[in-house]
């Protein structure tokens, strides 16, 4: 029988690839506190229908940072897509135009830049890690010249996090996954330690630098496109976002495989919203795995969410078809889960169809609920913006950095 939900995609690309890929793709950080809690929150977060009323009628779509997709559900990037494929990113970019939504490509990626843009007709965006001035203005450059509409800096790796499981199983990268962003850089002369890391994001590219907040203006002196954060996880250093003037966020833990023992990423979700206070575009990743979970984030403040494993489950299992059936099935779960809460656009989506767990009800930081206040108070006219953005910016302490 053909796989009806993500799940059955998940176990069949389970036995369709070798075991050491299989913990690479799916495994946390250490315990995998992370990882579980990704999932064990968002099925505690629970829906409150609503009925009579019409929605036959439904339209899913949207935009991001003005490009209009089909449908609220993007493709996360992720490294070394030909792991599970031989077309690694280059069916999931045609699967991703397909569906009509955005594909976000990695920096290790192993299709280069050049070959994803030229085989993709949908829109695409590029994933930065930062790998110095140089590295950076070039990747930075290419991406913009081949006519990716957004950069999207992942700040939650600012060192390698090596897996557990990668460790015991001497992973490294299958030489058919080299990134293809750096293919031209493996020499003799290549040092060994760029050649031998365990970690995701370290293999064969120049290693990952952080960038500071500080240097934010120097990226995006390098663009005209968007600047998107993918890895805030609290209000503090998204408002740090909002106040060096980028696009959007991403709220996303990195599916759990980088830093063990944090909140679940739908548990940070709020309190970034609430920093943000619409001066960006916020988006949701980590756990999606049914359309329940899309109509959840965007419920509590989402513009769009992506997916990461599934799509290394539909590409193993049936390359690019494979893919566009995951976004399919997860269309069609949205599109039911909002008929049946009485939405027929996703614009209509907000919080007061949710039933949040105790420990999501009410922020554990005290200003995120000041600042909600506030936010009350200016939306009842009773205090200006100015005086309303300088007292959130004073409960965040943004003036201190
Ligand atoms: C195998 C794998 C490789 C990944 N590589 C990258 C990457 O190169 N850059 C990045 O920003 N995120 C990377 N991610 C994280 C995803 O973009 C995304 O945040 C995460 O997978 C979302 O969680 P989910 O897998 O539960 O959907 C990777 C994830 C996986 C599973």
């Amino acid at each position: 029988m053909e796989p009806i939900n993500l799940y059955d995609f998940e176990s069949r690309a389970e036995s369709t690839v070798p075991h050491n890929v299989w913990d690479y793709i799916s495994r946390g950080s250490q315990d995998g506190i992370a990882l579980k809690r990704n999932r064990s929150m968002l099925e505690s977060i629970l829906l409150r229908p609503r009925f009579l009323r019409d929605v036959r009628k439904r339209n899913l779509s949207t935009t991001i940072l003005g490009e209009p997709i089909k449908f609220p559900i993007m493709i996360a990037p992720a490294s070394r897509q030909t792991m599970v494929h031989p077309d690694g990113e280059i069916a999931t970019a045609r699967a991703a135009a397909a569906s009509g939504t955005i594909m976000g490509l990695s920096t290790s990626s192993t299709k280069s830049i050049e070959e994803v843009a030229q085989a993709a007709s949908g829109p695409l965006w590029f994933q930065l890690f930062h790998c110095g001035k140089e590295e950076t203005t070039s990747l930075v450059r290419r991406a913009e010249d081949s006519g990716y509409k957004a950069i999207c800096l992942t700040v939650d790796t600012p060192i390698p996090s090596d897996k557990e499981m990668d460790i015991r199983n001497s992973w490294q990268t299958p030489p058919e996954a080299y990134p293809g962003n750096f293919l031209y850089k493996i020499t003799s002369k290549t040092p060994s330690n760029l050649d031998s890391g365990i970690s995701e994001g370290h293999h064969m590219r120049p290693p990952t630098i952080p960038l500071t907040f500080e240097q934010l203006p120097w990226l995006k002196s390098l663009t005209r496109l968007p600047i998107v954060i993918k890895g805030i996880r609290t209000a503090e250093d998204a408002a740090l976002c909002v106040k060096y003037d980028i696009d959007g966020i991403v709220v996303s833990n990195h599916g759990g495989r980088q830093i063990d023992c944090t909140l679940s990423s739908i548990e940070t979700l709020p309190e970034v919203v609430t920093a943000v206070d619409g001066k960006a575009e916020i988006y949701f990743d980590s756990g999606i795995r049914r359309g329940s979970d899309v109509l959840k984030a965007l419920a509590l403040g989402a513009k769009g969410v992506f997916i990461g494993r599934p799509i290394f489950w539909g590409l193993a299992v049936n390359g690019q078809a494979g893919v566009e059936k995951v976004l399919d099935i997860l269309y069609r779960e949205l599109d039911l889960v909002m008929a049946y809460c009485g939405f027929t656009s996703v614009d209509q989506i907000d919080d007061g169809i949710l039933h949040l767990p105790l420990e999501m009800e009410y922020s554990r930081i005290p200003y995120i609920e000041e600042i909600r206040g506030l936010a009350d108070l200016h939306a009842k006219g009773l205090i200006s913006r100015n005086e309303f953005d300088s007292k959130r910016e004073s409960l965040l302490g943004i003036e201190k950095q």
